[in-house]
């Protein structure tokens, strides 16, 4: 375990070239920041916060995030309005633009890292005015609890998440956040423990003291808001991954933990998948996300109203605009015909009822061995396909499709087979849901 782990070590820790060419590009934003604040009496500061500032990044995935401080007086418009302002005059050589969380912010690339300038205001502990005003906070608790070891122990967590595509709380992912990783190390001192605890996971279980009760899978609570669950953003998925890739590691504790996956996945079970294909006008990452992701699920839920067993599906989008909604049935056809149950020949009004609605529909009407009126019916859909072509051409306002998409979808979708698809990164999801997962299943 030892070795492997020093291992680990040496491939999460960044080179000194590396560190000084992140110090580099930090001092240079915050020079830009600096001249951009001037002009702004309700900006108080600003402060390196997020993993560059506690000395808790990975080599390969080092974003600067830089908070701006503003008086807690200002208002929420120009709170807003100059944070983006400050944003994109400092970042203006960089091609800025537009992200959002609960408030907007700004990211650039500069010099190949991620940059974020994100508003927040200076608010005593606790007294929270909007949800970014806890980073500052975050930044000085884990500078006072994390030594320079459990730096590295956060680092060898976050590679072994990143590796079993369990890491980051982005919406995509709805895995362990950066700052949840340093919670678990500074809660359990080492990656070893941290994953010892997880291997065990018992149902609902707490991380953490809090006053008020979580019903996520996993609570983990915020050490510096007791009212906070980190575990909310996590999905069953993200940590059903960690905590099987744990009793793996344990094990049997392998190099391949901490380095790149080889992907040789031959394709399987293409034959029971559909996907429905279409193209999106750009906006921001996070609304996309949330988009696809209700579509997807509400394609399932019709799917299945519609008698399809749908056993996994996904979502999944691209840089070029592309977008797919995934799903893997349990067939692609069904049988022809469905079995409506009817009431017990004892409920006098429901049994009227019953028959008259149904018996012209009927290929049969009988009566079962508990006294139930059946009737064998042809069904309008047995093809997957059909299904969905009806649903999305004739009745797309009562899919559940969010409102969003109804302009993309009306450009044009495809509702094709999963051999069918050529864009690469649509295949790469199909092979997600419909290969098994070899680092958790070996
Ligand atoms: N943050 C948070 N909860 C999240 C995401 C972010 O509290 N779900 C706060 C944390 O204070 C975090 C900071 O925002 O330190 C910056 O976020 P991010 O860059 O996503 O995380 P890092 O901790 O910087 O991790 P990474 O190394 O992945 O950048
Ligand atoms: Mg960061």
């Amino acid at each position: 375990m030892s070795s492997i782990i020093n291992y680990a070590k040496k491939v999460v820790t960044p080179s000194q070239k590396l560190q000084e060419k992140k110090l580099c590009i930090a001092k240079k934003v915050c020079g830009l920041i600096s001249e951009s604040i001037e002009k702004y009496p309700q900006v108080v500061g600003f402060e390196l916060g997020g993993s560059y500032a506690k000395g808790t990044w990975l080599p390969e995935k080092a974003d600067i995030d830089i908070f701006v401080k503003f008086s807690k007086k200002t208002s929420e418009k120009d709170f807003r309005n100059f944070g983006m302002k400050i944003g994109f005059q400092s970042l203006k050589k960089f091609k800025p633009y537009t992200r959002y969380a609960e408030h907007p912010f700004v990211e650039a690339v500069v010099n190949g890292t991620k940059v974020n300038i994100v508003p927040c205001y200076d608010v005593k502990k606790g007294d929270w005015q909007s949800a970014t005003d806890r980073s500052i906070y975050h930044t000085k608790f884990m500078t006072q609890q994390l030594s320079a070891t459990m730096k590295g122990e956060v680092r060898i967590l976050k590679k072994f998440l990143l590796h079993i595509g369990a890491y980051g709380a982005e919406i995509a992912k709805e895995g362990f956040s950066g700052y949840t990783s340093e919670v678990l190390i500074s809660h359990f001192c080492s990656f070893e423990k941290t994953i010892k605890k997880i291997s065990e996971l018992k149902k609902g279980q707490v991380i953490g003291k809090s006053t008020k009760k979580f019903d996520s899978a996993i609570v983990i609570i915020d050490p510096i808001d007791s009212n906070r669950n980190l575990g909310t953003a996590i999905s069953i998925d993200s940590l059903a991954k960690f905590v099987l890739a744990s009793r793996m590691f344990l094990k049997k504790p392998s190099k391949r933990f901490f380095s790149k996956p080889v992907s040789s996945r031959s394709m399987k079970n293409v034959d029971k998948i559909m996907v429905v294909q279409f193209r999106f006008k750009d906006r921001s990452d996070d609304i996309i996300w949330g988009q696809i992701k209700r579509a997807s699920n509400a394609l399932k839920t019709q799917l299945e109203l519609g008698g399809f067993t749908v056993l996994r599906n996904s979502s999944i989008k691209d840089e070029k605009e592309n977008a797919a909604l995934i799903f893997l049935l349990h067939a692609k056809k069904i049988e022809n015909s469905l079995i409506r149950v009817g009431p017990e020949i004892s409920s006098k009004d429901h049994c009227e009822k019953f028959i008259s609605a149904n018996s012209k529909k009927s290929q049969l009407m009988w009566i079962d061995e508990n006294g139930k009126i059946k009737s064998l019916q042809k069904r309008k859909y047995s093809d997957a396909r059909l299904f969905l072509q009806n649903l999305l051409k004739n009745n797309l306002k009562n899919s559940g499709i969010p409102n969003g998409l109804e302009k993309d979808f009306k450009k044009g979708i495809k509702i094709i087979d999963a051999d069918k698809v050529t864009t690469k990164s649509i295949k790469e999801a199909i092979a997600n849901i419909a290969v098994t997962d070899e680092t958790i299943f070996h």
